[in-house]
Order: structure tokens, then sequence, then C-alpha cells
């Protein structure tokens, strides 16, 4: 690859010590080569100036729906791609609910065509799990590891009892990431409050329990085991407790910022915007699941960017579907809590970077060091910008968070040693890699 080299001067760079310094940092051949002072630049470099902006890794995140094949109308890797690149995020990690599911080698083979000719940003894909499909969960390449909806999903996708759940457990040795709500107890609870079409009710169905119950069971067979498990978007101040007590050392987990930002209230206002899978929850989680994170017992942030266009939210509930899109405000979200002094940047920067390139095994993402790929994001942390529904790049084109106050909007995003965000402009030739997972 033959890039125009890059040398972005006049920044706070976020080290890999996590002290935020003014540095040089000079990348060529898609590569961070320099990180210092006073440093030689190659003839030609392009000058980026980071002048009252910091740089920090690019985003990594680990569970977005993007839609693409199957569901175009609701988003496509072209649109989601550039919500990524508005949103400093460089690299994701999709998940199999398109169509065809992403249950099979050919369909995961045709996805990242598919990622190679549209995305803006670096992709990798999850293999979904169904009750039999246990050879091609084991062979599947490359994959970030292999989904399972214990709850909340239709179709083969739904593989919901311990007999169809253990059995994946058994066999094989890659991550398995769980969407942990018991879809028994939700049918039990759809049938108990059945006729209630305020979306608040989303929350008694899939309720705290829903979600304790299948994070438990799928503990409990990641210790039998010793499998890698990761827990998908915790929503429940009792899940986060319990992994406080007993939390192996190859078991991770994630929240969402909604999770951490949003709870019941937000129905009155949002309506069916706000319904999700697992459902926001209420005050209590949220300050359970920040002191999770802020402790390490969650490891890392995902969006569980779901989008839906505002016809289909427009149904009411309970026919509206679930999810919310996330990409393009994740970031600004986090670092505004940082700047409000609820945590800090370079907290932010490793649960939305670098933890995830670790749990993972991404090479050579997360840090902005020699020898990384120059994924990276000057963002402004001095001034404050509403989300507008007119700048949105997610083509369902809306976000919970219309209206709030944030900042750490990115300002220049690249991806390895591309500029694709600058300014606002986004360069739709820009093309990302498939990231590789593992050793
Ligand atoms: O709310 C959600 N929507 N949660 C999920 O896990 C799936 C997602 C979707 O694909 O719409």
């Amino acid at each position: 690859m033959t890039q125009t080299p890059l040398v972005i001067r006049g920044a706070q760079v976020l080290l890999p010590s996590g002290e935020i310094e003014p540095k040089e940092v000079v990348v060529a051949d898609g590569k961070i080569i320099a990180v210092g002072t006073d440093l030689e630049v190659p003839d030609q470099a392009k000058a980026i100036d980071g002048t009252g902006l910091t740089l920090l890794p690019g985003v990594i995140d680990p569970q977005v729906h993007f839609r693409d094949p199957g569901l175009e109308h609701k988003e496509d890797l072209h649109t989601a791609s550039r919500a990524c690149a508005r949103g400093g995020v460089t690299s994701f990690l999709e998940m199999p609910n398109t169509l065809p599911l992403t249950t099979t080698q050919p369909v995961l083979t045709d996805k990242l065509a598919i990622a190679a000719s549209k995305s803006l940003v670096n992709y990798g894909f999850f293999i979904g799990a169904t009750a039999e499909n246990l050879d091609d969960l084991r062979t599947a390449n490359p994959t970030c590891g292999i989904k399972i909806f214990m709850g909340s999903a239709h179709g083969p996708l739904s593989v919901d009892t311990a007999e169809t759940i253990e059995p994946i457990f058994a066999v094989g040795d890659r991550l398995i990431a769980v969407h942990a709500e018991n879809q028994a107890r939700i049918m039990a609870r759809r049938e108990q409050f059945a006729g209630e079409t305020d979306p608040a009710a989303h929350t008694k169905v899939q309720d705290n329990e829903t979600a304790l119950l299948a994070t438990k069971m799928a503990l409990s067979f990641s210790k039998k085991y010793q499998r890698r498990l990761h827990i998908l978007h915790m929503s429940t101040g009792e899940e986060a407790e319990l992994l406080r007590k007993d939390k192996p050392s190859w078991v991770t987990a994630e929240v969402t910022p909604q999770h951490l930002l949003l709870d019941i209230s937000a129905y009155e206002k949002l309506g069916t915007l706000a319904q999700m899978n697992p459902p926001l929850k209420y005050e209590r989680d949220r300050e359970l699941l920040w002191q999770a994170l802020l402790d390490g017992v969650i490891d890392f942030i995902a969006t569980d960017h779901a989008p839906h266009t505002l016809e289909e939210k427009g149904k009411g509930y309970p026919n509206a579907p679930s999810g919310m899109p996330g990409v393009e405000t994740s970031l600004p979200l986090m670092l505004t809590q940082a700047q409000a002094s609820r945590c800090t940047v370079a907290q932010v920067a490793n649960w939305m970077s670098t933890a995830v390139a670790k749990a993972y095994q991404i090479p050579d993402k997360g840090l902005i060091e020699p020898g990384y790929d120059a994924d990276l994001v000057l963002v402004d942390l001095s001034t404050y910008r509403p989300v507008l529904r007119e700048e949105l790049q997610t083509k369902c084109g809306w976000s919970p968070f219309e209206g709030w106050n944030l900042t750490g909007w990115p300002v220049v995003t690249i991806v390895v040693g591309q500029i694709v965000y600058d300014h606002g402009q986004i360069d739709t030739t820009v093309r990302g890699q498939a990231l590789s997972f593992g050793q």
C-alpha cells in the first residue's frame, strides 16, 4: 500500500502509559512510525494541525448490527461506516442477524466481500450459533467469535435452552459472546403483560431477572468447560454484582452508553425509540453498571448500534422493533462524561479501544505507539455541540440522544493511515481492512 505519509502536530496525545502529552505522531503506509518531539518527517508528508485537539486510538466498537446484506432499508455497510467515520469508530465487530443469517462460511465470506467493497472503516464479523451448526462455529474464518442469542431473537438464531447452548460451550475454543436474556421467562411474561401498549412495559417483560438467569447459565457453562465467554451489553446491577463476586479470568463483559446514561425515564420522552434488547433498566442499575465499569468488573463498551426506521418504530409497543443507533454518538457521549469527571479520557480510550483489541486479540490496534496501525481520532474536548438529526450519517436518521449537548466530537478520523473524516467532510473513497483475530 503506498500512501501519503501523515504528520499530526500540536495535539495532546494519549500515550500507552495513560498520560496525555503534547507529541507529534508520524504515520506511513498505514502504520504509526514515530511518536515524539522534533521528529524526522518523511518528504511529502501531509501535515494535520492538532492544535487544541486530543489524539486518541480509533474506537473499536465490538457490537453493531449494520443490516447488510438483507435489511438495507434500515442501514448498509456504506451508511453505517460513514456514521463510524464521523463518530471516530475505526473498526467494528458486526452481528450475524443479517439476511441470510451469518451462520456458515459462504455467508461470512460474502459479508466480508460486501464490506471490502463498501466499508470506510475496518471490519470483523461474528458467526451466529444455531442449534445445528456446530461445525461451522468451529471452522468459520476469519471471525471474532461465536454469537449466541440466548433470548430476544427469532428463527434459527434463537438458541435458548440449556440443551442447545451447552454443546456450543463444549466444542472448540473460540470466544463465545452471549446475548444473555432468558427466552422462557420472556415468553411467560409477554403473556402476563399482553395488551400493554406503554413501551415502559418492555422493561417489565424483559426484567432484571430475565438477564440474570441467562448470564448465570452462560457463566456456569463457561466455568464447566473453561470456555472463553464474553457477556454482551450487560444491563443490570444484579449481573454486575454477580461478576464482581465471581468472574473467571477468561470471562469479559461489556456495557453500552445507553445502559449507562438512560433508564426507564427515557420511555416518557422517546417512546419506542428507547425500546431495545436488553431493555433499559433503572437508575440503580445505571449506578451499579458505572461502578462495575470503573472497577474493571466490566471490561469495555459497545454501542449495540441497531438501527430501525422511524416508520418501523412508529408501529407502537409491542409491535415496534427493538434497537437504537449508536456509533456516531458513543465517543462524544463518553468523553462528555469524562469532562464531567465521571471518569478519565484515558479510561474512555481504554474501554472503547485498547481493552477491546486485547479481548478480541486484534493485533496492532488500540494504542498510539510505533508499530501499531494508524487508526486514530482527533477529538475536540473544549467545544460543546448538540446531537442534531440533520447531521446524522446513519440511514435510520435518528438518535435517542438528539439535543444532548456533547463535547469530544471527532474532528479528524484516520483509518489505517487514510483520512476518512476531516472537519465534517467524509472521504467516501477510503476503504477499511478486514480485521484479524488471535495469533
Ligand atoms: O435491541 C436490540 N436490537 N438488541 C439486539 O440484541 C438486536 C438488535 C437488532 O438487531 O435490532
